[in-house]
């Protein structure tokens, strides 16, 4: 239920993230939809606020559009407006030709331009007038992840009776990686803005601190998590995200999910074993290393394409950057390769959907999953790794995890491999598919104890109470 155009209250509770957790749509005929928005960062905090009445301020995802306030299903949502020059240069240039590749570990090379800079200055100011105008005196500000670095500072400075947390959702590299930026004390200074910045791990707290030191106007506090900047003491965690474990153990517990997992392995041709990947389409989910530790296996004889069979989910993700464009093309020919060599007529070696699929879908998959394969190359969390445990009460199928995704520090009864290893993926994938039932059920059994006990409520919870805000009143 929507109402456009309504005059709302001043909100106590803010989300800012680059995307508003609906994407709106431009369909062929002209006419625009909502759908929901890709990405972990979405899926971890929009049941969360949906708990809290906060308001979400953020983009809609389509250039030019100016979009009314609305409500939906009692969250405020108050988008901002990007013009194309700016999704160019802020979004793709900046935040995912920059920021993204130098935060992940330089996977792939981080471009530095100006040009890409100044928009990146200009859609954070826009971003902080966007949030001022709607929060309450006194309100709590919470904003999101990489593309808003800037914003903390920027919105202190409008609005300093504001209580303002930040957290990343993506690694906070390593500090050598970082000083390459040439505007690596401007990020640092919007950073200090908050009165609490958050990350994934201690070691993404840590790179952070010894920045705010070195660059920043930042003193040391009264103990490791914290500096002082000024008369304010800013605080520095790490808060390790999750999901909504409870609703995804439900969904597999559903009947129509369960047979709908029955009927992709039938589809498959009853294969003894299924693999599979699920990722946004990015280079750095080592979705091509996941590929090649699969290609040789067949080509090894160690696994027969005849009973076994991979099936690799890829959501369509930031499409005009180029290095996305490269790795799609690259994927797609390893794909083809491997099919052409291995595949029968209506058996393929390889299933691949360059399509983001319904939730419910989803949980059908991880059910007909008898491996998981998490093998990117750096990730700030993965939240997929989480949703397959969630999914698996019947204690069934495993989980090959990349050591180098955040996940890795909680999920230790993982089958962990280093996703440049590539004969260690291949090994580890034997492993996983030729151990004892008994042994991947001791595994799940211990990762479902750390996952379903530590969901992003909790996570939620604990950012909100280091920052100061009590706990909402009807639970
Ligand atoms: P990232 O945030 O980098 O995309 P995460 O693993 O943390 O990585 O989160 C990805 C989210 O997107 C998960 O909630 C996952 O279920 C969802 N997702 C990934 N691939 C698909 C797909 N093909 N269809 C639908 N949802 C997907
Ligand atoms: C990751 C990032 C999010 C981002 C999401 C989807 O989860 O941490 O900030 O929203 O990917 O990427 P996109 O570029 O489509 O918003």
């Amino acid at each position: 239920e929507t109402a456009e155009g309504t005059e709302l209250p001043g909100a106590e509770f803010v989300v800012v993230a680059n995307r508003l957790p609906v994407d709106l749509e431009k369909l062929p005929d002209g006419t625009t939809r909502w759908k929901r928005s890709p990405g972990g960062l979405v899926t971890a905090l929009e049941p969360m606020l949906r708990s809290r009445e906060g308001a979400w301020v953020g983009w809609p995802g389509l250039a030019d559009a100016e979009v009314e306030p609305l409500v939906e299903d009692g969250l405020q949502l108050h988008p901002v407006m990007l013009t194309a020059d700016e999704v160019e240069n802020y979004y793709e240039g900046f935040s995912n030709g920059t920021l993204w590749p130098l935060y992940h570990d330089v996977v792939a090379p981080p471009a530095f331009h100006r040009h890409w800079w100044r928009a990146y200055v200009k859609v954070n100011q826009r971003f902080a007038e966007a949030v001022a105008e709607v929060a309450a005196q006194g309100a709590t500000i919470w904003i999101q992840d990489y593309q808003l670095q800037l914003l903390p500072a920027a919105l202190r400075e409008l609005r300093p009776d504001l209580r303002i947390g930040f957290f990343l959702h993506i690694p906070f590299p390593p500090t050598e990686l970082f000083l390459q930026l040439p505007w690596r004390r401007e990020i640092v200074e919007g950073l200090l803005g908050a009165d609490l910045v958050g990350f994934h791990t201690a070691g993404g707290a840590r790179n952070f601190r010894s920045l705010a030191l070195r660059l920043g106007d930042a003193q040391a506090g009264s103990g490791r998590s914290e500096v002082v900047v000024g008369d304010r003491k800013v605080k520095i965690g790490a808060f390790p995200i999750s999901i909504d474990a409870a609703a995804l153990d439900e969904l597999a517990h559903d009947e129509d999910v369960q047979k709908r997992a029955a009927e992709i392995r039938a589809d498959l041709g009853e294969p003894r074993r299924v693999l599979l990947g699920v990722d946004r389409l990015d280079y750095t989910k080592g979705i091509d290393v996941r590929l090649k530790a699969f290609h040789e296996l067949l080509a090894e004889g160690t696994l027969e394409s005849d009973d076994t069979v991979m099936i690799q989910l890829a959501t369509p993700s930031r499409e005009r950057v180029e290095h996305y464009q490269q790795m799609r093309d690259d994927i797609e020919l390893t794909v083809g390769r491997i099919n052409g060599e291995y595949a029968r007529v209506g058996h393929p070696a390889v299933h691949y959907l360059h399509q983001a699929l319904p939730r419910r879908e989803l949980a059908a998959f991880f059910l007909a999953a008898d491996v998981m394969l998490v093998t990117p190359l750096r990730d700030g969390m993965n939240l997929v790794a989480k949703e397959y445990v969630a999914c698996r009460y019947d204690l069934g199928g495993a989980l090959v995890l990349s050591e180098f995704a955040g996940a890795a520090v909680e999920m230790t009864q993982a089958y962990l491999v280093n996703p440049h290893d590539t004969d260690g993926i291949k090994a580890t994938i034997a492993e996983a598919i030729n151990a004892p039932a008994e042994e991947n059920r001791k595994r799940m059994k211990a990762l479902r104890r750390q996952v379903m006990t530590h969901d992003v409520d909790r996570w939620a919870r604990s950012f909100l109470d280091t920052l100061g805000l009590p706990a909402p009143t009807d639970d």
